[in-house]
């Protein structure tokens, strides 16, 4: 059995990178738990399903194949053999993919489908980030992580990582409402700003990205 790292934050916590980052140092596979409701989000748009109708949704489950990579130099999400990597990442998916992860039929094929992808794991460990894997997916991992950042780091690296994309001033205080929102969506349905009992919390606020890294993979090696 793997060594498993439940890593639970908010939106912008760098998160994915930083538990990316992790499980490359530890030569651990790596599990985005977010893709998945997002290619669920993604699968809902193609087929226009009525996303303010939770059966509607729940229906959908059975059409959903869905295949991610974990190794974190191999990252890819497929959905019925399709690339959708980079599509499940575009605001159409992201405005809408809270109403998904709330539909209590989808959490529970989620959390199945998560434990069933760690039980499959080869690597040494895995590392396994999003929101409700500390208390749900994996209450019993090796390491259980919450990451957190101010609210204020966590929009200026949001509008960092949109600076490529976007340079626009309008579009990035439209996109940190956008994540406030998101956030506040999520929160009514999982709380991922509390650490529950037996969870470290590492605050990234004032780390760089290797601190942070270096924060994560010394709590794996003090967990023996
Ligand atoms: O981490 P992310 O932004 O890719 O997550 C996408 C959405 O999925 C987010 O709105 C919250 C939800 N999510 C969840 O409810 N539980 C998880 N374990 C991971 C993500």
């Amino acid at each position: 059995m793997s060594t498993v790292v439940a890593v639970d934050g908010p939106a912008g916590s760098g998160k994915s990178s930083v538990s990316k980052g992790a499980a490359r140092t530890l030569g651990f596979d790596y599990l985005d738990t977010g893709a998945a409701y997002r290619a669920l989000a993604w699968q809902c748009l193609e087929a226009g399903v009525d996303t303010l109708s939770p059966g509607d949704i729940a229906d959908e489950l059975p059409r959903f194949e869905y295949s991610i990579g974990t190794d974190p130099d191999d990252y890819f999400v497929r959905v019925s053999g399709e690339d959708v990597t980079s599509d499940i990442r575009e605001p159409r998916v992201t405005n809408i993919v809270s109403v998904i992860a709330r539909v209590p039929e989808v959490r529970q094929y989620m959390v199945d489908l998560f434990r069933g992808i760690i039980e499959a794991a080869t690597k040494p460990g895995i590392i396994v980030e999003g929101r409700d894997i500390t208390t749900v997916v994996a209450p019993d991992a090796q390491v259980r992580i919450l990451l957190t950042a101010s609210e204020e780091a966590r929009m200026s690296r949001r509008s960092a990582e949109l600076a490529g994309i976007d340079a626009s001033v309008a579009a990035k205080a439209l996109s940190d409402t956008a994540l406030r929102e998101r956030d506040a969506q999520d929160l009514r349905v999982i709380d991922f700003m509390n650490a529950a009992d037996g969870v470290t919390t590492i605050d990234s606020t004032d780390l760089d990205f290797d601190q942070t890294v270096q924060a994560v993979v010394s709590l794996v090696h003090s967990a023996g």
